[in-house]
């Protein structure tokens, strides 16, 4: 389950008390691993997955930092994958199974004492991940496996993330005010943070190891989703025919898989998955909703850190 913590092996215990320790979003603590906050709950399966994933020279692993469109990206990867499998679009999984379900988040399957197996899972495999590129396990550095990696610009990133961590706090708890989570953001204590650090470890690798890492921005999907889509596509060796562009076989992976689509289905309006309601994952699905959110002073500060951390690196939003 999301947000619980799982029975940890004394070694994660003991490195968790030797890890500096800070509160975390909800009531949880986080703990700075490696140079990044990751969650208590998680951190079993961080470690787990650094040591027993062996990755296969066809895997495939979304990376994406929480809000920037995980559940988006997953729908479009599974579609475009299954497509062949799946031909008849009024009858796709995609629209009775939430795509968490569908795609596994690696950290989440091994956040247990026992190293899961993962022999079940055919090839390609198709998973994902929340880690920065420095955590990934060896394996999938090494392999030739695909890494897609999708980013959201900070300002909308803090903002959806705000409002789901509010919607995941119990009640007792209170809500979390936006200053405080917008001080936590800056400074980078937020699961999978620094913001900016885990986006540069992904963007450098997509420039050196542009057949490795794909680098997808939120932004540009939104504005350009079938473009986007044929990169995709193109990047995970399964690009379009002509006889499925004739079909429309594109558009209808696309319209699938929109916020429209997905956020209306019965499926994420009123089902759970790992005991967290499925409308979480859909809120808007909007670019810019940071307007309604932000001070002008809160804008000054995150933009002049996202201009300090990303300056002569070429990445923009
Ligand atoms: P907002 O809170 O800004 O609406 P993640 O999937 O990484 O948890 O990210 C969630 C964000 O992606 C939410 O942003 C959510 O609404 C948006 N989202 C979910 N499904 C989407 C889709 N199919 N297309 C575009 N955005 C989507």
């Amino acid at each position: 389950k999301y947000f619980q913590e799982p029975e940890m092996t004394q070694e994660c215990r003991d490195l968790i008390s030797t890890l500096p320790t800070q509160r975390g979003w909800i009531h949880e603590t986080i703990h700075q691993y490696q140079g990044f906050w990751l969650e208590t709950w998680i951190m079993q399966g961080v470690v787990a997955f650094q040591k027993h994933f062996q990755a296969h020279d066809t895997d495939i692993l979304l990376a994406t930092n929480p809000k920037a469109g995980t559940t988006w990206l997953k729908a479009l990867s599974f579609g475009l994958l299954n497509r062949v499998r799946y031909p008849d679009i009024q009858q796709h999984p995609l629209l009775t199974i939430n795509p968490h379900v569908l795609v596994t988040i690696l950290e989440h399957l091994y956040n247990k004492k026992e190293v899961p197996d993962l022999t079940s899972f055919t090839s390609p495999r198709l998973f994902s991940t929340h880690l920065p590129y420095s955590l990934l396990p060896i394996s999938a550095k090494n392999s030739t496996c695909k890494i897609v990696c999708l980013c959201r610009n900070p300002k909308d990133t803090f903002v959806s993330r705000w409002h789901f961590f509010n919607r995941l706090r119990p009640m007792s708890t209170g809500a979390l005010s936006l200053e405080d989570a917008f001080d936590m953001f800056c400074r980078g204590s937020s699961g999978f943070g620094p913001y900016w650090d885990h986006v540069l470890g992904y963007w450098k690798e997509s420039i050196e190891k542009p057949e490795k890492v794909l680098f997808l921005k939120y932004e540009e999907m939104k504005e350009q989703p079938i473009a986007n889509l044929r990169r995709l596509a193109d990047f995970l060796g399964c690009p379009f025919s002509p006889e499925e562009e004739a079909k429309g076989v594109v558009n209808d992976i696309s319209r699938l898989c929109s916020f429209d689509n997905l956020s209306k289905l019965e499926v994420n309006k009123n089902e759970k998955s790992f005991g967290v309601e499925n409308k979480v994952f859909f809120r808007r699905g909007e670019v810019g909703d940071w307007m309604k959110y932000l001070t002008a002073e809160m804008i000054k500060k995150l933009d002049r850190i996202t201009e300090e951390k990303f300056h002569g690196t070429g990445l923009r939003f």
